[in-house]
């Protein structure tokens, strides 16, 4: 038996930034999307739990004990009291170190696969707070949609689509690290602050047209990724269709577009230009099993 699940990468259509906890952790009030590109996991019968990365993947995904599906599928075992093995596969699309949550859709694949192959007949309130204690964004990835998140992103309300989002999101062909791109945030911003509200973006959320949220999206690690990535500047500062923004901690860069048609005329001439560019739409579904 091989359970195939296809899992979600993300862009954060709002995310405010507040000073960090005692913990470390920067709480924060995000709006995340899902978009429609996906990692796909495989899960098989195996004796003991390994793991197959498909020979394109760059190499900076760690294949040892500390990768994050490994560290999932045990944590799940432990959850669940068992000692089964699997054998999981991972072929990616989501961009790495790209700020599109691709780590956290591989552990939230792992444990929607895991749960599936094993019988373990647990529900999402079951594998939501496992998610949780594996990564900030892991919650998130299990969910889709739309939400609102809080704490340090793993506190998730759902938020319901209005419209529809079509990206264009422009690579990087060098990935940029979560924990220093927050660094650089916190020696830009180093008196006290809790995070901004995202009110106003939600309430825009909910009408049918996509330009309502165009000129709301909001990044706060905007500033910290463009001081170790000046070159972004470039590709965020275009005004090109309704708006641009950094995804996550970057440095992939999404620019919204009013329409289908729009974004894929925008990504074929960007394309044109050089850039290396990938057209997505959102809000897409989660982490989900799929036949094959
Ligand atoms: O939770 P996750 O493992 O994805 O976070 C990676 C790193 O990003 C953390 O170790 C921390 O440095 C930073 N982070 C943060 N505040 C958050 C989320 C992540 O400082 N809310």
């Amino acid at each position: 038996m091989s359970v195939h699940v296809l899992a979600p990468a993300k862009i954060n259509l709002a995310l405010r930034v507040g000073s960090p906890r005692p913990d470390g952790f920067h709480p924060l009030t995000t709006v995340f999307s899902s978009l429609d590109l996906f990692d796909e996991i495989v899960a098989e019968e195996a004796d003991d739990l390994e793991l197959i990365l498909s020979e394109d993947i760059p190499a900076g995904v760690p294949s040892g004990e500390d990768n994050l599906m490994l560290r999932a599928a045990r944590a799940l075992r432990e959850a669940a009291g068992i000692e089964r093995g699997a054998r999981l596969t991972l072929t990616k699309t989501i961009p790495v170190a790209g700020g599109m949550a691709g780590g956290s859709a591989d552990a939230a694949g792992t444990l929607v696969a895991l749960n599936e192959l094993w019988g373990l007949g647990l529900g999402t309130d079951d594998l939501l707070p496992i998610a949780a204690r594996l990564g900030s964004d892991v919650p998130f990835s299990l969910l889709g949609g739309l939400a609102l998140g809080r704490g340090r992103g793993e506190e998730l309300t759902a938020v319901r689509p209005g419209a529809f989002h079509c990206w264009v999101l422009v690579l990087s062909s060098r990935g940029l690290s979560t924990p220093s791109v927050f660094a650089a945030y916190d020696e830009l911003y180093p008196q006290p602050h809790e995070p901004a509200d995202v009110d106003e973006l939600i309430e825009a959320l909910a009408a049918p047209d996509v330009r309502e949220i165009a000129p709301l999206l909001v990044n706060d690690l905007q500033p910290a990724a463009l001081s170790l990535r000046p070159d972004l500047a470039e590709i965020i500062d275009q005004e090109r269709a309704l708006a641009t923004i950094l995804s996550g901690s970057g440095p992939t860069v999404g620019i919204l577009c009013a329409d289908p048609q729009e974004a894929d005329v925008l990504a074929g001439a960007m394309r044109a230009e050089g850039y290396e560019v990938v057209r997505a739409n959102g809000p897409a579904a989660g982490t989900h099993v799929v036949t094959r």
